[in-house]
């Protein structure tokens, strides 16, 4: 490193460190050290030597100290229904895609659906509640389960009614909708943010209400949770009615007959959004009846009934610098192209995926070359072609390496039912050996939907972990914050929130736990068949008994939705001693909470139930949903164990009729069975 450039950096972190313990002075203390003009005088030239030497974010960022900082003081507070995200379409087929899904959910080929189409905020969401027309609490998305209590500063934003007066106005009430800052706005502040969408989130959780309301920010109602009694049919009606309680519904929202009227009408919007004065990335496209939107559900993330249509990606031309491997949690090796740093779409870019082997051979890609970039919403940028007339004469083809850079020779998998070979190398790694996989597990270890910990982002794992810090999920539970407290860019406020986050965490519902761990095909929504499945911890770690494991595999095998990856994922993770050691270790700090058991007062509450042959009236997927909602397990196969065999009237399996009948499994048909359930 230069001279200069240490003598930046150290310049740097001294402003850094003064500027967190002035912080630490005014929010923990509430005792000011300096007057508010030193602060902002400090605090400008620490905004400048990030603007003059971009490198310098990398040793710490102001956006994520001074007064920016997400306080983690605010209360949390259970939403009454998650706040979920939504899945994304690209083109014109995703979309096509989606519908037909949807009628495949609900079995009708013929269905007429409607859509509502809305303009996709750009911003922070944020829900709402009101009790006979007061407006009584305000939360931040959070992990979507669990919100923050930020209902004072959302009273700072004028848009926001805080009481409304009508007379068919419901007892309670929750409204959703986005909380963001106009493009103008934006510009006024704009050498404080980095978009208008970090600065709508950093202005919204303010600890002190007074700087929120300093900030332009506006809203716009999309949506609901609650609300009691409940008397919309179609999402366009609701969107009506809040609009005449009080509330800004985007004039963009539009009712879109079919789905060639949603086209037509991306295509309409994606010629306006450059002139409109808030950033939108895409469409919304909800199912316009309710009825249909409460059948079709959600899977564990997404509903089903909507999608966000973002807008075409940007593209770039820039120069590959380097090709390098990166390794992923499930030992994937990724090849991921160093570029020439480019603007796409308002975001410096210096990364792209090349996905893997195959396709840097496909593509012909090699470093020094000449590409184009391109980058839609917040996926990662991909190459979309190279410029071989700008390839350099000497240039050579980039050969993949077979190892692992943890020394492993890599494998490719060949898939049992297609007999093909996998397109991915991955180390073969099953435990916590390859350096590179554990770090990426540990990351995953503490991400949102797995143990979620605030000020314990993928940054700081790296940090940690070249310390040598952490190496198994169980160091985070016993962190050396002495050390940490010391660390550049780390202070006494910041490691006594980290503390906090990590005790809080330390109480966790069974499935996340099964999730957090990563095993590879165990995502969210087979962590909850596992979860309920064992219910305990105690029965959960069961599986690393050799002489119980086959026979919980077994078991496990019969649960619909578990195929032999997942078996076989299970039993690679479950007979490797080290995973054994780390996990025992583990759940020493935990307070693991036994996974909410299904529906016990549920009409198949305790019941297995198998299907065959198709239904009329309904598709399998909500079939499968209804019994889980009755509190019955489907399963994937026959055995002495099952309770009902369903029949549907179409194509039914004739041996599996004749096995239940020799088995003496109870046989429902399927008129009988909408009976049952009042279907
Ligand atoms: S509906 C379950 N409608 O997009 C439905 N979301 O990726 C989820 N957003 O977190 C939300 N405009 O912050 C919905 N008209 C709109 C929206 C909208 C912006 C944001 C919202 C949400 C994210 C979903």
């Amino acid at each position: 490193m230069s001279k200069d450039k240490d003598n930046i950096i150290k310049n740097y972190l001294k402003k850094i460190n003064l500027i967190d313990k002035y912080n630490q002075s005014y929010y923990e203390k509430d005792s000011p050290v300096v007057t508010d003009h030193q602060f902002d005088e400090l605090k400008n030239e620490i905004l400048d030597l990030e603007k003059k030497h971009s490198y310098l974010t990398e040793y710490g960022s102001i956006t994520s100290r001074v007064g920016y900082k997400p306080s983690s003081k605010f209360a949390k507070i259970k939403h009454s229904k998650p706040m979920l995200s939504l899945a994304n379409a690209f083109d014109h087929l995703d979309i096509e895609d989606f519908e037909k899904k949807i009628k495949n959910y609900l079995n009708n080929k013929n269905l007429d659906l409607s859509f509502s189409l809305e303009p996709k905020i750009d911003g922070i969401s944020a829900s709402l509640t009101y009790k006979n027309g007061l407006l009584i609490r305000g939360l931040s998305r959070g992990d979507g389960e669990t919100g923050e209590d930020i209902l004072e500063n959302l009273k700072t934003i004028e848009q926001i009614p805080k009481k409304i007066k009508a007379n068919n106005l419901p007892e309670i009430l929750e409204i959703r909708g986005e909380v963001y800052i106009g493009k103008k706005d934006f510009n006024k502040i704009k050498d404080k943010f980095a978009n208008p969408r970090n600065a709508a989130g950093g202005s919204l959780r303010q600890k002190d209400p007074k700087i929120t309301s300093s900030m332009p920010l506006q809203f716009f109602a999309y949506g609901f949770g609650e609300i009691n009694p409940f008397k919309f049919d179609k999402q366009t009606n609701f969107l009506e009615q809040v609009n005449k309680w009080g509330f800004k519904t985007n004039p963009y929202n539009f009712l879109a007959k079919n789905i060639d009227e949603v086209k037509k009408k991306y295509n309409e919007i994606e010629k306006v959004r450059a002139d409109l004065d808030y950033d939108i990335d895409g469409l919304v496209v909800k199912v316009d009846d309710l009825h249909l939107q409460s059948r079709l559900g959600n899977t564990s993330n997404s509903p089903r009934w909507a999608i966000a249509y973002k807008f075409s990606s940007v593209k770039a031309i820039t120069k590959i610098n380097d090709i390098i491997i990166q390794v992923g949690r499930t030992g994937a090796l990724t090849p991921v192209a160093k570029v020439e740093p480019v603007t796409v779409g308002g975001v410096v870019v210096s990364n792209a995926t090349l996905h893997n082997e195959e396709e840097i051979i496909r593509k012909d890609i090699r470093i020094g070359d000449y590409i184009t970039l391109q980058r839609a919403g917040d996926v990662i940028p991909q190459v979309v072609s190279v410029d071989l007339s700008k390839r350099q004469k000497n240039s050579k083809k980039f050969i993949f390496p077979k190892k692992c850079p943890c020394g492993f020779e890599t494998i490719k998998e060949v898939n049992p039912n297609t007999k093909k070979e996998d397109a991915v190398r991955r180390c073969p790694d099953r435990g916590y050996e390859c350096q590179y996989m554990a770090k990426e597990k540990l990351k995953h270890f503490v991400s949102k939907d797995a143990f979620n910990i605030e000020g314990l982002g993928k940054k700081v794992i790296d940090q940690f972990w070249s310390l040598n810090l952490i190496r198994y999920p169980s160091d985070i539970f016993n962190l050396n914050f002495k050390k940490i407290q010391e660390l550049e860019g780390w202070g006494l406020q910041s490691v006594n929130n980290l503390k906090s986050a990590i005790n809080n965490s330390s109480r966790i519902i069974l499935d996340k736990l099964i999730y957090a761990l990563g095993i590879r095909h165990i995502g969210q929504e087979n962590a909850k068949l596992l979860g309920n499945y064992f219910t305990s911890i105690d029965k959960f770690i069961n599986l690393f008994d050799l002489s119980k494991r086959k026979n919980l595999l077994n078991n496990i095998n019969e649960l619909d939705g578990i195929g032999s990856a997942q078996i076989k994922s299970l039993e690679d993770f479950f007979s490797s001693k080290k995973n054994k050691d780390i996990i025992l270790n583990l759940i020493k700090f935990l307070k693991v909470e036994n996974s909410k058991a299904l529906n016990k007062n549920g009409k198949l509450s305790g019941k297995t139930i198998m299907f065959t042959g198709g239904f009329e009236k309904i598709s399998r997927s909500e079939a499968k949903s209804i019994v889980e909602d009755n509190g019955g397990k489907v399963l994937g196969s026959l055995s002495k164990k099952l309770n009902f065999l369903v029949v549907g009237n179409n194509k039914p399996t004739k041996s599996k009729i004749d096995k239940a009948k020799i088995l003496n499994i109870e046989i429902i048909a399927e008129d009988e069975w909408y009976k049952l359930l009042n279907i």
